[in-house]
């Protein structure tokens, strides 16, 4: 039985928490997968992938069911995977086609796991899959539009439970410290003034979300592009920035900064689109992607590359912190107490969440 209060006053309890298996999550990008025999650990299975000669996404237990050889040490025969230990032959369905030694064929089935690809993303469902098309997805329509300084990041392999990544996203107040040489350094004044700021936890969906709203335009404006400048003039720029854990395993996050009486033709609102896709690899490490779009700064190679850059430096920030915590979590265990301050409000509404999310699908527990 997970002891709720504990676990929302102790962080050690509350990454002990069961896995969630009943949601969608990343499994990688879409280029990554192809004719190759792929494998990835997600939620402590090993899942093997690769496309069929139309295309398909396939996605099956990478455990052969004769002797747990790893199906993606085999090869590819078609559209089958030939077992490289035995030889015996599996269908994209995971059905055995063909025993080498023997006629007839035993019973059993390789697990086949639901899959989507959503924009650049490949997501599944570990889950029973039956339940699978009730699941949340989220749309990503913006990853797709050429029109937009879009990218999104390469796979970081982290040492720490995806729940202090999720905490993590939720406390949008550690800018100014941990992110001093990224984030920190872009905008001179984001000072203890910022972190300050009043949050607001405005739910979807039954989720609570974690946000800032700053009304400090001279503040905003150090850390807009001389173009968007140059269409604001001195109009009030009011920014509302946050994000929400829209399952366990996705936080969509929006920048925006809102134009008072905008020029003509010119917008009311210029967005960035911050998302951050988190994957249990085990109970004590994850894989993470992350994706950023915005509407306002063309979307040329330059742009791109100097954003990815900036981006990817300030969430590796956050790797690395995560990593050092995991790390102390395991190694120093008794005697210490932890303490809760008003920033943690949204991690603490978040971790009552994934408790409600636990109950749910363990209901014994
Ligand atoms: S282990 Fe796969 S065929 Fe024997
Ligand atoms: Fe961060």
């Amino acid at each position: 039985m997970t002891d709720v209060i504990s676990a929302i006053r102790d962080t050690q309890t509350y990454i002990g928490i069961p896995l969630l298996h009943e949601h969608w999550y990343v499994a990688g990008l879409c280029e990554e997968f192809g004719r190759d025999l792929t494998s990835r650990t997600l939620l402590e299975k090993s899942v093997v992938f690769y496309r069929t000669e139309a295309g398909e996404l396939i996605a099956l237990q990478n455990r052969c069911l004769h002797r747990s050889f790893p199906l993606s040490e085999s090869k590819l025969q078609g559209d089958n995977i030939v077992c490289g230990y035995h030889g015996i032959e599996y269908s994209p369905e995971g059905e055995i086609q063909n025993v080498p030694c023997q006629t007839q064929c035993p019973s059993g089935k390789l697990r086949k796991y639901p899959i989507k690809e959503v924009g650049p993303f490949v997501f599944i469902w570990m889950g029973n899959p039956e339940n699978a098309e009730q699941g949340y997805i989220p749309e990503l329509p913006y990853l797709e539009n050429p029109q937009k300084v879009s990218f999104y990041g390469e796979e970081f392999l982290v040492d720490g439970s995806y729940l202090l990544l999720q905490e993590n996203l939720n406390d949008l107040t550690h800018f100014t410290h941990l992110h001093a040489n990224t984030f920190g350094a872009t905008v001179d004044s984001l000072d203890e003034s910022f972190i300050k700021l009043p949050l607001d936890f405005a739910e979807t969906n039954g989720i609570p979300g974690c946000y800032r709203t700053d009304d400090n335009s001279d503040r905003i404006k150090l850390g807009l592009p001389p173009e968007v400048l140059a269409e604001i003039g001195d109009r009030k720029v009011v920014n509302r920035n946050g994000g929400i854990t829209v399952s366990p395993g996705v936080w969509l996050g929006e920048n925006f900064f809102h134009v008072e009486d905008p020029a003509p033709g010119k917008p009311e609102t210029y967005k960035i689109y911050i998302n951050h896709y988190l994957t249990p690899k085990t109970h004590n490490s994850c894989h993470y992607w992350y994706s950023v779009t915005t509407d306002f700064i063309e979307p040329t190679p330059e742009n791109s590359a100097g954003m990815s850059a900036l981006f990817r430096a300030a969430f590796e920030e956050d790797v690395v912190a995560i990593n050092h915590m995991q790390k102390l979590l395991e190694e120093d265990t008794t005697d210490y107490k932890e303490i809760n301050v008003f920033g943690d409000k949204a991690g603490v509404l978040i971790r009552r969440k994934m408790l409600e999310w636990v109950a749910n699908e363990y209901p014994a527990n």
